[in-house]
C-alpha cells in the first residue's frame, strides 16, 4: 500500500474512533450556542477549555497564563454570535500558547503532540468521571463492583460466567485494575476498568492481551499460531507500524509477517502468548493517546507543506480541513451546516 493510502485510511479510521468513542461524553456547550460536537476535534476550543493541571508531556497553563496574560482567553470568544468557530482566530491562538519549545515560529511534531495527547488524558478524565457519577451510588468517590453492575441481583452478581460481559468477565477486570485490592475502584483504577488500552497497570494490559488473543484465537487453544497471526493481527499491525516509522526508521516496517513473529516469539516456540503480544498492543487496540500520537503524525504529514518538520500558522491555516475536519464529518444539525464550514474556508 503507498503511503498516501495508508495516512487516508487512519484517517477515516480516525475520524470513526473519534465518532464512536465520544458516544458517553456529554458534549459540554457554550450556553445558547449552536457549534460542532465536542467530540469530533482534538482541536475543539471546549475541550481544550479543560486543560489544566500538572504532570509529564501536559501543558502548564498557570505557566502559559502568565507568559500570556491577555491571551488565556475565554472559550465562547472563538465562537461568533452565530454559533460559528472562528477556525481562523481559532488556529492563531493556539499556535501561540504551543510554540513554547522553543518559540520559533513553528510547531514541532512534540509541541503538538503535547497539546493532542493533553486533550486525550481530559477526554478520558471527562469520560471516567461521567460514569463515575453514573455508578458511584453511595458518592464515596469509588465503585465497587456491586455498584459498577448494579443492573444484576445479588445472585447474578456471584456468578463465575467468564463470557464477554458476564459477571465473572468483569469481575477479573475489577480486580486487575483494583491495584490496592480493597474492593473499591478509585478514579485512577476506575479509568483502568473502563479503558483498559490507555492503562499502565500491567495486570489490565495483560488482560487485554489476552482478550485480543480469544478474539483472534480461531483453534482455542489459547496462543496464536503463525497461521492466525497472519490471518488475523499482520496486517493491522502493519499498517501502523508503516504509519509511525514512515519518517522515521525505514527498517521496522520492512518486516514481513515471518520476520515479525519470530521476532515476537520470544522463546521460540512457535507460538505468540498474550505476554508476546505487549509489544504490538497498541497497534492492534489503541487507547486514546496512542491516536493522539497518530493523529499528531496525521496532521504533521498533511499540513507541513515544505516538509521542514515544522508546522507555521500559514500551514495550519492553509490545511485547517485537517485540523477541523472531523467537525464538518460529524455535525449533527441537518440544516445549516453545509454552508457552516464552506464560509470559513472562502
Ligand atoms: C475571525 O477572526 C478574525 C480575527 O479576529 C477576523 O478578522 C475574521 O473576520 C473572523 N472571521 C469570521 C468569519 O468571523
Ligand atoms: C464461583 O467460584 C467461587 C470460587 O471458586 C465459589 O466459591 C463460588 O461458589 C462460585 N459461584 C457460583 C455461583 O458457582
Ligand atoms: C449489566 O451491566 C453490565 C455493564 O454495563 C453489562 O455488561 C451486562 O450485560 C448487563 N447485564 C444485564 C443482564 O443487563
Ligand atoms: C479503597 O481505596 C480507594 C483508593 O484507591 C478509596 O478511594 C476507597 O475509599 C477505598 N475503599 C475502601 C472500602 O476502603
Amino acid at each position: 500500500m503507498s503511503p498516501s493510502a495508508i495516512y487516508l485510511l487512519l484517517a477515516i479510521a480516525l475520524l470513526l474512533f473519534l465518532a464512536l468513542s465520544q458516544t458517553h461524553t456529554a458534549p459540554r456547550r457554550a450556553p445558547g450556542r449552536r457549534m460542532a460536537p465536542t467530540h469530533a476535534s482534538l482541536f475543539d476550543p471546549l475541550s481544550a477549555a479543560g486543560i489544566g493541571g500538572d504532570g509529564g508531556f501536559q501543558v502548564d497553563v498557570e505557566a502559559l497564563k502568565e507568559a500570556f496574560p491577555g491571551e488565556w482567553k475565554p472559550v465562547e470568544e472563538f465562537f461568533s454570535e452565530g454559533g460559528r468557530l472562528n477556525v481562523t482566530e481559532r488556529l492563531a491562538y493556539l499556535f501561540r500558547i504551543l510554540d513554547r519549545a522553543p518559540i520559533d515560529g513553528g510547531l514541532s511534531y512534540r509541541e503538538l503532540e503535547m497539546w493532542n495527547v493533553r486533550q486525550a488524558f481530559d477526554r478520558l478524565i471527562h469520560r471516567t468521571e461521567a460514569r463515575m457519577r453514573a455508578h458511584d451510588a453511595d458518592g464515596d468517590g469509588a465503585v465497587t463492583l456491586r455498584e459498577f453492575l448494579s443492573n444484576l441481583s445479588d445472585r447474578e452478581l456471584e456468578s463465575n460466567n467468564t463470557a464477554h460481559g458476564k459477571p465473572g468477565w468483569w469481575r477479573e477486570q475489577f480486580v486487575n485494575a483494583d491495584a490496592d485490592g480493597n474492593g473499591s475502584l478509585n478514579h485512577v483504577e476506575f479509568s483502568d476498568f473502563l479503558h483498559p488500552e490507555d492503562s499502565t497497570n500491567a495486570k489490565v494490559q495483560l488482560w487485554l492481551q489476552k482478550e485480543k488473543i480469544k478474539e483472534m484465537d480461531e483453534d482455542r487453544d489459547g496462543k496464536l499460531s503463525f497461521n492466525e497471526f497472519k490471518n488475523r493481527v499482520y496486517d493491522i499491525y502493519k499498517n501502523y507500524a508503516e504509519f509511525e516509522s514512515a519518517e522515521e526508521d525505514e527498517s521496522q516496517h520492512k518486516l514481513n509477517a515471518e520476520q515479525k513473529f519470530e521476532e515476537l516469539d520470544a522463546d521460540k516456540d512457535r507460538f505468540l502468548t498474550a505476554e508476546e503480544l505487549k509489544p504490538i498492543i497498541h497497534n492492534l487496540h489503541p487507547g486514546e493517546i496512542s491516536y493522539a500520537k497518530y493523529y499528531t503524525k496525521y496532521l504533521m504529514h498533511e499540513a507541513d507543506e515544505n516538509k521542514d518538520g515544522k508546522l507555521t500558522l500559514l500551514e495550519m491555516l492553509e490545511h485547517q480541513y485537517a485540523f477541523y475536519s472531523a467537525v464538518v464529518e460529524d455535525s449533527n444539525s441537518d440544516d445549516n451546516d453545509d454552508d457552516y464550514w464552506h464560509d470559513e474556508l472562502r
